[in-house]
């Protein structure tokens, strides 16, 4: 029987106050399952990556809860919610946030650090990560003179380098070719999606619809339905 990794009820998170209060997710429910690739597509501003940060452990929802594998995280004091962000999760930011002043392959060792694994032995490892996502010949340079696709491909290797066992990608392939795109996902489909892991991941681009167990819709702050895997959005 499928076990839930993401419970998310009712999630509510508006930004400021009065007059300027923006309410960016409304009442999102969600559930995704240990061994699922599920994907949430929706317009630019529908809420998307704030409702990604919130079932990370990165923003705390004005209502409702978030449990992730059983455990209510915004329940968490500010260690243990820390601890749950590195051990976890691997997150793909939409706009990278690597370290600019470290090289590619330090920064894929960066979880590794934290984790206080010995560095050498964390480049060794960060280094087969790179070679995964097309990148060993690119290990010394700093991210500014990747391109943006290197730059997301980098930042796939360090959200995997750890071995999570919740995978967030925010836009995972928007500044890819579609060829690029299509090979790593189909790379996280078949070599890390297992009965153990749980992958979301939001997207427009329907050239990787094909690899979605599930597609959930997301539109002005709320979760809408379903997609088929073959439909298009805008
Ligand atoms: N830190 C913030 N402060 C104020 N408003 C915010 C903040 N973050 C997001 N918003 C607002 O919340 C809404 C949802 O933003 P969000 O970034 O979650 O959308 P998105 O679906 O990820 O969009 P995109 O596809 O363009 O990345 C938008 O109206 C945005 O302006
Ligand atoms: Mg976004």
């Amino acid at each position: 029987m499928a076990t839930v990794a993401i419970h998310a009820d009712k999630l509510d998170k508006w930004f400021g106050e009065g007059e300027a209060r923006t309410q960016a997710v409304k009442s999102a429910s969600f559930d995704a399952n240990f061994g699922e690739l599920v994907y949430i597509v929706g317009p630019s501003g529908s809420g998307k990556t704030t409702f990604l940060s919130m079932i990370s452990g990165i923003l705390k929802p004005n209502n409702g809860t978030v449990e992730v594998d059983g455990i209510d995280i915004w329940k968490l004091g500010k260690d243990a919610i820390a601890d749950f962000r590195l051990n976890k999760i691997g997150f793909v930011f939409q706009d990278y946030h690597l370290f600019p002043r470290l090289t590619t392959v330090e920064n894929v060792a960066i979880p590794l650090f934290l984790k206080k694994r010995d560095w050498n032995h964390s480049l060794d490892e960060a280094l087969k990560y790179l070679d995964i996502v097309g990148l060993k010949n690119r290990a010394g340079l700093q991210p500014v003179k990747l391109s943006g696709g290197e730059q997301q491909r980098v930042a796939i290797a360090r959200a995997i380098v750890g071995g999570p066992e919740i995978l967030i990608f925010d836009e995972p392939t928007a500044s890819l070719d579609g060829e690029t795109g299509r090979q790593i996902l189909k790379f996280i489909k078949t070599n890390i999606l297992n009965d153990h892991r749980c992958i979301v991941v939001v997207t427009h681009d329907s050239r990787i619809f094909e690899f979605a167990d599930r597609i959930l819709k997301m539109e002005d702050g709320r979760m809408v339905g379903t997609l088929e895997v073959g439909d298009h959005v805008e």
